[in-house]
């Protein structure tokens, strides 16, 4: 990828692209005149539809994302990937007192920040190969602020945080742009429990395109993310006040 900020002719890899953000991301990718997507899914059948509807561009791939073999498999297929969108994640609500709180922790790790660090090794040279290419890895703005009704989902974003800025530093050198995404409350199948405003999924993906187009490196994504994290870069310790009375009001 020689001008890393044209889509058009961009070669894009997406896991967990078959709903929710994923999904968003493709049509927005196909819509920017994306020349090839792979739709990384655990399930081919789930985006038969969208392949079949978009043949010359669509291309299935079955990647469960804590699967070696199938990063490993991944890394070979799609040869020729310059935009990577580790994209798939999952979410569980807790707090400190859940019994379930440690078992959800490895989860949410393995699927949230072990298999973006593992797909990242896998992709790095590709994307070197490529000319540098964009690495695009969705955090949260729970990667930034604490909320207790989702105590272990949280540390999972915190820990994709790190992944993100040692990734930054990194794969600078080899010519590779390095892209978080924090995204607040979207209306997808992940967020369907949350009783907030949530922002559409389109917004995300159109968002993120902006920023490659603009050439920034963090995307906060919705009016949410977006004034909580300019709160919590204003002062933090009121931000860890307005948890403390979360914390008190749910309990
Ligand atoms: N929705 C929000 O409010 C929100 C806010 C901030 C950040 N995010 C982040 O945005 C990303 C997408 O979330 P979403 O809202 O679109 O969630 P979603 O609607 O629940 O979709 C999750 C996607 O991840 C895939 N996935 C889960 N585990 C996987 C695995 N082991 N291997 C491969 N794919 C797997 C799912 O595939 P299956 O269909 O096979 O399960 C699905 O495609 C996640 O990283 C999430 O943490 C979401």
């Amino acid at each position: 990828m020689n001008n890393p900020t044209n889509i058009k002719d961009s070669v894009v890899l997406i896991t967990g692209a078959n709903r929710g953000i994923g999904k968003a991301y493709v049509e927005e990718f196909v819509k920017a005149g994306a020349k090839k997507i792979y739709l990384g899914v655990r399930n081919l059948d789930s985006v038969a539809d969208m392949v079949a509807a978009n043949l010359d561009t669509l291309i299935p791939l079955k990647f469960d994302v804590t699967n070696a073999a199938d990063i490993k498999n991944a890394a070979k297929e799609a040869g020729d990937v310059d935009i990577l969108i580790n994209n798939a994640g999952i979410l569980f609500f807790d707090d400190l007192s859940s019994a379930d709180a440690v078992d959800n922790a490895r989860k949410q790790i393995e699927v949230n920040y072990i298999a973006p660090l593992a797909i990242t090794q896998a992709f790095a040279p590709i994307l070197k190969n490529n000319g540098g290419g964009i690495l695009i890895t969705l955090s949260s703005i729970v990667g930034h602020v604490s909320m207790p009704a989702i105590t272990t989902y949280c540390a999972s974003k915190y820990a994709v945080q790190s992944l993100i800025l040692n990734a930054r530093a990194q794969l600078a050198a080899q010519g590779t742009r390095v892209i978080g995404v924090y995204p607040g409350p979207i209306e997808t199948d992940m967020a369907a429990d949350l009783d907030m405003d949530k922002a559409p999924p389109s917004q995300v993906a159109q968002e993120t395109i902006k920023a490659i187009e603009n050439g920034e490196e963090d995307v906060f994504t919705d009016d949410f993310s977006k004034a909580t994290y300019q709160a919590f870069r204003a002062d933090p310790k009121a931000v860890e006040a307005q948890m403390l009375e979360a914390a008190q009001q749910a309990a």
